[in-house]
C-alpha cells in the first residue's frame, strides 16, 4: 500500500521531478532514435544528386521548403531570397557547447578548401533556440565562423515550421537556471541547390575535405 510509506521513503524534494524524467527520457530516446532512423532511411533511399524525382514517393522524402525568417541584420528573409545560391544549411544554436561549433567550423573549412569556387556557396545557420538567439547574437556568432555565414532566427513558430520542413528534431533540456537550458537537436548539414531544392546532407562524419570533394563537381 503506497500510503504506508513515509514521506522520506517517497523521495525528498526534487525526487518527483527526477521520477518524471523517466518517461520523458524514454520519449526522447524514441524520438532521437526514430529521427535518426528516418534520416538514415531518407539518406539511403535518396538517389544521389538533385534528380530526386521518384514519382509518388517524392513527397514522402522531401526535405526543405519555403520559410520566412529573420537574418542577423534583423531583416525578414524568405527561401526565395536565396535562389541562385548554393546553401550549406545547418540548424543549431549559439549556446551549443560543442557540436554546433564543430559542424560550423567543418562547413567553413570546406568552403575555404574550395577557394574561389567556395564563394558560390553561402553557409547558413538556422537557430533552433529562437528565444535566446536574437539577430544581434546570431551576427556575432556566425561572423566568428565565416565572414559570409548567414544567421537566421525568427519566432518560435517560424523556427518550428522550418525545422519541420527539414525534418530537424530539437527539444529543450533544462539547465540549472531557467536561462541555462540546452537544446538537444539533430545535427546534419543540408546542401540546397540554386533552385532551392535539397541535394544531399552531410553528417558529422564528413571531414572538410569530404564535403569539399562532394561540392567541387557541382560548382
Ligand atoms: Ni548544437
Amino acid at each position: 500500500m503506497r500510503n504506508n510509506r513515509t514521506p522520506q521513503q517517497r523521495k525528498p524534494a526534487g525526487g518527483s521531478g527526477r521520477r518524471l524524467n523517466g518517461p520523458l527520457l524514454a520519449l526522447l530516446v524514441v524520438v532521437v532514435v526514430g529521427g535518426g532512423f528516418l534520416a538514415a532511411r531518407s539518406f539511403w533511399g535518396m538517389p544521389p544528386g538533385p534528380a530526386a524525382d521518384t514519382g509518388a514517393r517524392e513527397g514522402e522524402l522531401s526535405i526543405g521548403g519555403p520559410f520566412t525568417l529573420v537574418d542577423q541584420d534583423g531583416k525578414t528573409v524568405t527561401d526565395a531570397d536565396f535562389r541562385g545560391h548554393w546553401l550549406l544549411v545547418y540548424f543549431g544554436f549559439t549556446f551549443c557547447p560543442d557540436i554546433c561549433p564543430t559542424e560550423l567550423t567543418r562547413n567553413s573549412n570546406a568552403l575555404d578548401l574550395l577557394g574561389e569556387k567556395g564563394e558560390k556557396i553561402t553557409p547558413v545557420l538556422i537557430s533552433i533556440d529562437p528565444e535566446r538567439d536574437t539577430p544581434e547574437k546570431m551576427k556575432d556568432y556566425v561572423h566568428f565562423f565565416h565572414p559570409r555565414m548567414v544567421g537566421l532566427t525568427g519566432t518560435p513558430q517560424q523556427i518550428a515550421a522550418v525545422a519541420k520542413e527539414y525534418r530537424v528534431f530539437y527539444m529543450k533540456a533544462p539547465g540549472d537556471q531557467p536561462d541555462t537550458y540546452v537544446v538537444d537537436h539533430s545535427s546534419l548539414t543540408y546542401l540546397i541547390g540554386p533552385d532551392g531544392r535539397f541535394v544531399q546532407f552531410f553528417s558529422g562524419e564528413a571531414s572538410p575535405q569530404d564535403v569539399a570533394d562532394k561540392l567541387k563537381p557541382l560548382l
